[in-house]
Parts: C-alpha cells; sequence; structure tokens
C-alpha cells in the first residue's frame, strides 16, 4: 500500500491545535462585533485575472505563487487557489454593486489562503487569515480604526509586545518620480546588487527596499525614503493618521522602507510584528489602503483600506510567548453505568442532557465501570453521572469530579442542577 500524507506546506489541525485556531476566529468574531464588521464570505478561487489585475502581475504572489487551477477543457476559464482576500472581496463589492450601502462597507471573515511558497516554519502553503476591509472611506480616521482594530487582536489574544511599523507608499502622483529617484540610486549600484535585486530593479524597483538579504541593508538604509517624497496631499493624510493613531496609543513605529508585496497598495502601509523579532522577519499581519483596487477590478474609483493576520503565525507566536494552550472543550458530564454493556441507558440519558443544553459524554464501547471514570477524567468532565438500580426509580448518583462529592439526584432535575453548577463555577 502506498502511504498518503498531507501536501508538503499543509498540515493537519489535529482537535488541540484546532482549538487554538477557534480560539482566535473567537476573539475575531467578538471583535467585529464590536466595531461593526459583518461577515462576508468569497469563494477560494477566482478567476486568475482577479489575482493579477489586484494583486499584480509581477509580484511574487502572482509571479511564483499563485496555485493555478489545471482546466478541464480547453475553453474554461484560468481559476486559481486565492492566495489572498482582498481581491476577492473587491471583486464581489464591484460585482454585487455595494457601492449602493452605506459607505464604508465594513467586512471581515477568517478563511484559509493558498500560496506556493517554499515551507518552512510560520510559512505554508496553505494558511488561515483573519481578513478584515472597509471599502468606501478615504480616510484618515478609518485608517487608524484599522491599525487599531488588528493591534487589539494580538492584545486578546494574549501578545501584548506587538507594534506596529507604518509607513506611506505614496501614490500615483508622487510614487512615480519617487521610484525614477530610487531606480537612479539602486543602478549607481546596480554592480554590488544580487541577481535577484537586479532583476527585480527591472520589474518592481520598490521592492528592493524589501530584500532580506544582509547584503542590502546598508544600501537600503541610504536609498532615498519615500516619506521624504510625498505629494503635500498624501504628506497631510499620513500626518493625520500619525495624530489619529496618536490619540489611540497604539505602539506605532515609523517604517521608511516597508513597502508590501502586493502591488495595489496606495498611501497607508503597516505591518505588525513582535517587539524585537522584526529583523528576522515574518511579520503576524498587514494591509494598507488600496485607492485604485475597486477601479483596477472594474468598479467605478472608490477607497479602500485592511489587513489580514496570519493566524498560523499567531499560533506559534503564543507558544513562543509560553502562552497556556487552548484545549478542546471539557464536558460537563460523563454518563457512566456499572452495567459494562448498557450502552442505550447510558446514550439514552446523556441524549437527554444533551437536549437540555448540558455538554455530556458516555462511553459507548462497553467499557467496564472503573475505566468509564477514567475516561470520564480524561477528558476533565466536571461532573459523573452513574447509573445504578435506583434508576428504576428515576434517580441517579450524580459525583463531583473535581469537589470528590456525591449525592443522589433525580433524573427531572439533572440537566438543572449541571447546568446550575457549572454556571456558578464559572463565575465564582
Ligand atoms: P500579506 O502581507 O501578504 O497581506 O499577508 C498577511 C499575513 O498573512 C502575513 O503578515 C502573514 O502573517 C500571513 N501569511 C502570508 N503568507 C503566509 C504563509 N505562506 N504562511 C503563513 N502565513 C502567511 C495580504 O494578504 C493582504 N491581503 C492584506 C490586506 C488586506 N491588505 C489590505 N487588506
Amino acid at each position: 500500500m502506498p502511504t498518503f500524507h498531507a501536501p508538503r506546506g499543509t498540515r493537519d489541525l489535529l482537535p488541540a491545535e484546532r482549538a487554538s485556531f477557534d480560539r482566535l476566529s473567537a476573539i475575531a468574531a467578538d471583535l467585529s462585533r464590536r466595531y461593526g464588521y459583518a461577515g462576508i464570505e468569497t469563494p477560494m478561487f477566482e478567476q486568475t485575472a482577479v489575482f493579477e489585475r489586484g494583486v499584480g502581475a509581477v509580484t511574487d504572489i502572482v509571479e511564483k505563487e499563485l496555485f493555478r487551477i489545471q482546466p478541464r477543457t480547453d475553453e474554461a476559464e484560468s481559476w486559481s487557489l486565492r492566495p489572498e482576500g482582498t481581491a476577492g472581496v473587491v471583486r464581489a463589492y464591484v460585482q454585487h454593486g455595494l457601492r449602493t450601502w452605506p459607505q464604508p462597507v465594513r467586512v471581515q471573515y477568517v478563511g484559509p489562503m493558498f500560496r506556493y511558497d517554499r515551507p518552512q516554519a510560520g510559512r505554508y502553503r496553505q494558511f488561515w487569515q483573519w481578513d478584515v476591509e472597509a471599502i468606501g472611506d478615504a480616510g484618515p480616521g478609518i485608517d487608524a480604526e484599522i491599525v487599531e482594530l488588528g493591534h487589539r487582536f494580538y492584545t486578546e489574544a494574549g501578545l501584548s509586545d506587538v507594534r506596529v511599523l507604518l509607513n506611506s507608499i505614496g501614490d500615483p502622483t508622487c510614487r512615480p518620480p519617487y521610484i525614477e529617484r530610487l531606480t537612479t540610486y539602486f543602478e549607481r549600484h546596480r554592480a554590488t546588487l544580487p541577481d535577484l535585486e537586479q532583476a527585480r530593479l527591472r520589474t518592481n524597483p520598490l521592492r528592493l527596499l524589501d530584500s532580506k538579504d544582509p547584503d542590502m541593508a546598508a544600501l537600503i538604509a541610504d536609498a532615498p525614503r519615500i516619506v521624504d517624497h510625498l505629494c503635500d496631499a498624501c504628506r497631510a493624510h499620513f500626518d493625520a493618521v500619525c495624530e489619529h493613531l496618536d490619540a489611540l496609543a497604539v505602539p506605532v513605529r515609523i517604517e521608511p522602507s516597508l513597502v508590501r508585496g502586493l502591488d495595489y497598495y496606495t498611501r497607508t502601509a503597516f505591518e505588525y510584528y513582535r517587539e524585537g523579532a522584526e529583523g528576522q522577519q515574518q511579520a503576524l499581519g498587514g494591509g494598507g489602503r488600496y485607492d485604485g483596487l475597486v477601479e483596477l477590478l472594474g468598479g467605478r474609483p472608490t477607497p479602500g483600506i485592511g489587513f489580514a493576520l496570519g493566524l498560523d503565525r499567531v499560533v506559534l507566536a503564543l507558544a513562543e510567548a509560553g502562552a497556556e494552550r487552548a484545549r478542546p472543550a471539557r464536558p460537563a458530564a460523563f454518563v457512566a453505568s456499572a452495567e459494562a454493556g448498557d450502552t442505550v441507558e447510558r446514550l439514552r440519558i446523556a441524549t437527554q442532557l444533551r437536549r437540555a443544553g448540558v455538554s455530556a459524554r458516555a462511553d459507548l464501547g462497553g467499557r467496564k465501570l472503573g475505566r468509564q471514570l477514567e475516561q470520564a477524567s480524561r477528558e476533565d468532565a466536571h461532573f459523573a453521572v452513574i447509573l445504578g438500580d435506583e434508576l428504576r426509580e428515576g434517580t441517579v448518583q450524580l459525583r463531583d469530579l473535581r469537589a470528590g462529592t456525591q449525592h443522589p439526584v433525580p433524573l427531572t432535575d439533572l440537566a438543572r442542577e449541571i447546568l446550575r453548577d457549572e454556571a456558578s463555577h464559572r463565575h465564582g
């Protein structure tokens, strides 16, 4: 028999790890409710052109990392698995005419993204993002709302040392002359550039600023900075974003070399890092303003801004920070009985409890009572419901596995008593 395994760069989230993701998704859902971002869902694959036009044909994400779906027939459209969420959400905004809704349209979702990346810790071919977008407001207030919301997520997840690196990458007025300036600068040093950077200089010079090659560090530090070449409108916008963020006491560091790897950004660009980890790379999340994207995908000119946080990296960061792991939910009650074979009664009582809202388990495999109780402890159940002869009179024994006490309870009161004790335990 061949042995099968998950594709390289993907992984199975077994229940313990899945619980960490569920916890983060619950934090994202709660923040979305508080901040007013409604849920949205778009397909996991789109026409390839959505990403080519949206993310940019000469970005790493599209050139090297797109999972293209093999067409089944000659005339089939070209589709690709989504490498990120923004292009799909903006496509949906245009397709469904969401510009007629009150603006900005604030939406969010958690879902998997796919990039044909070189797999390593924190870099996967399928990974999960919390993607948040606000479309239809030119800012600067919404920029600060979005940046602060992302930061708030890390704080509530248990990472207290995350800071925001912030930059403005200008707009179609000031960026082209800046890029010319930057190209001239790097052209002067062409001979010393690594091969990859020489190629990038032709296709996407801004990306040189984002190079992780240590040989580039000194050159990048001396390169012209876009923040020094912003047009008046971009400068005013950037100053106003900083002023709003200041008022919210978000820990921000201006990072003039931050350019982001997607082409749709204008003005505000930001990434989240744990303090001290900025150099090693692996942003926990990132985002920015994309004022040209709606138009690029066929809509009227409409501003937008958003971020995506990498949940896989947050789970890793929490483990590194020594945070307690989220655990799969523990049952309130475990139904056990002396009669090993009496799975009918155990299942019947467990089902009654479940219908009444109690999280209950029962051994359905016919183990002996001692083994059933061991299982109850292993699952960290609060109570064991022990069925014996008195069941005929409608009574069971309720054993509090934490307190080590036990007393008889009429079946008619069982669910109510367990729920009451659970509630007082939670609040006590
Ligand atoms: P991005 O910077 O490409 O932005 O990705 C956002 C985050 O996704 C990263 O900071 C990282 O945490 C996570 N991530 C990216 N690639 C991987 C990978 N291969 N493995 C694990 N995690 C990864 C975007 O995707 C934009 N759509 C963000 C955005 C939304 N901008 C505006 N709105």
